[in-house]
């Protein structure tokens, strides 16, 4: 009988962290015990919604707490344009109404882990402010992460939100400096891993709708995605980086092509904000501290988002 997967989420919900969210709470051996919402693609506020009509929709009562509002430092844009004003393709969901557990997200977050040390993973779907938090406000944070499986960064491509970096990563670099620096069992899916594995084309995006209401809702809140997707990055369809994420957190096995490198973040002003660093050679000399998904196994994670999709 394989034990089951205690999970946290920490995520700025959105259209793909929707689906990451529907994988994590439709799994068979897993528990999400908790989530917390964090600034980027959407203001926190509607992140809560978002995660809260999830979880709803999906039949599970699980936490949900407000985060960070802002980064730790830097002035910084949601990707509303990216997702949507509500974050949920404007379909017009009714998304409002709903209220989050607490407002404590990063306090909420440490006790979970401190009652349970070694025993949860944490996944993270958006930037690292609320992990950062954590590792500041109680130093024994990240010792008490089993594993935490990041949807940030790029492993081998140049960025979205800017010519070198990925949006996560450029929101909160600083926070990002932090968890790599924190001694935290991190796994970096980045966007690279996204693009590379995880574009749905318009074929299998209606092949997914069909499958019920949960893969109507999961395509439909894809919509501004979708435009985004093809205007900027000329894809016949859009990427999913948050689900392929999570599909590597669900099932550690489905990276093909993976490397224990050092990664740090540039803190730097211009394009380089935020950019990944990843020593691939070791010439810093330094540590590896970071498990570098570069490649996944695109037809298991295709079967693992029908699975969940078609789970009711
Ligand atoms: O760069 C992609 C990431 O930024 C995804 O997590 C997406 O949801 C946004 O948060
Ligand atoms: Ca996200």
């Amino acid at each position: 009988m394989s034990t089951t997967r205690r999970m946290w989420i920490d995520t700025d919900t959105a259209s793909d962290d929707v689906v990451a969210i529907v994988m994590a709470l439709q799994h068979p051996n897993t528990e999400v015990v908790g989530m917390s919402i964090v600034i980027g693609n959407v203001p926190v506020e509607l992140g809560v919604q978002n995660a809260l009509y999830t979880a709803e929709l999906c039949g599970k009562n699980v936490p949900v707490h407000a985060g960070a509002e802002m980064p730790l430092v830097r002035p910084f844009a949601t990707a509303q344009h990216v997702h949507g004003a509500d974050g949920m393709g404007d379909i017009g969901l009714p998304l409002k109404g709903r209220k989050a557990t607490s407002n404590n997200a990063v306090h909420e977050m440490i006790e979970a882990f401190r009652k349970e040390p070694g025993e949860l993973e944490l996944v993270a779907l958006g930037p690292l402010t609320n992990l950062a938090l954590a590792i500041r406000i109680e130093p024994e944070f990240a010792s008490w992460v089993k594993r935490c499986v990041i949807m940030g960064g790029t492993g081998v491509l140049p960025g979205n939100i800017t010519p070198l970096a990925e949006f996560n990563w450029w929101v909160d670099p600083e926070a990002v400096h932090i968890v790599l620096e924190s001694g935290m069992k991190v796994e970096m899916v980045g966007w690279d891993v996204s693009v590379a594995d995880a574009v749905i084309e318009d074929d299998l995006a209606a092949e997914l709708r069909a499958l019920g209401p949960l893969g109507q809702y999961s395509i439909d809140i894809q919509r501004v995605l979708r435009k985004f997707c093809e205007e900027s990055s000329k894809l016949k369809g859009f990427d999913w980086p948050d689900p392929i994420a999570m599909a590597v957190a669900l099932e550690p096995d489905i990276a093909t092509s993976e490397a224990h490198r050092r990664v740090e973040v540039s803190l730097g002003l211009g394009h380089e904000r935020g950019q990944t660093i990843v020593d691939h050679l070791g010439n810093t000399k330094r540590e590896p501290n970071c498990r570098v998904v570069y490649r996944v196994d695109r037809a298991r994670f295709i079967d693992m988002i029908r699975t969940a999709l078609r789970a009711q």
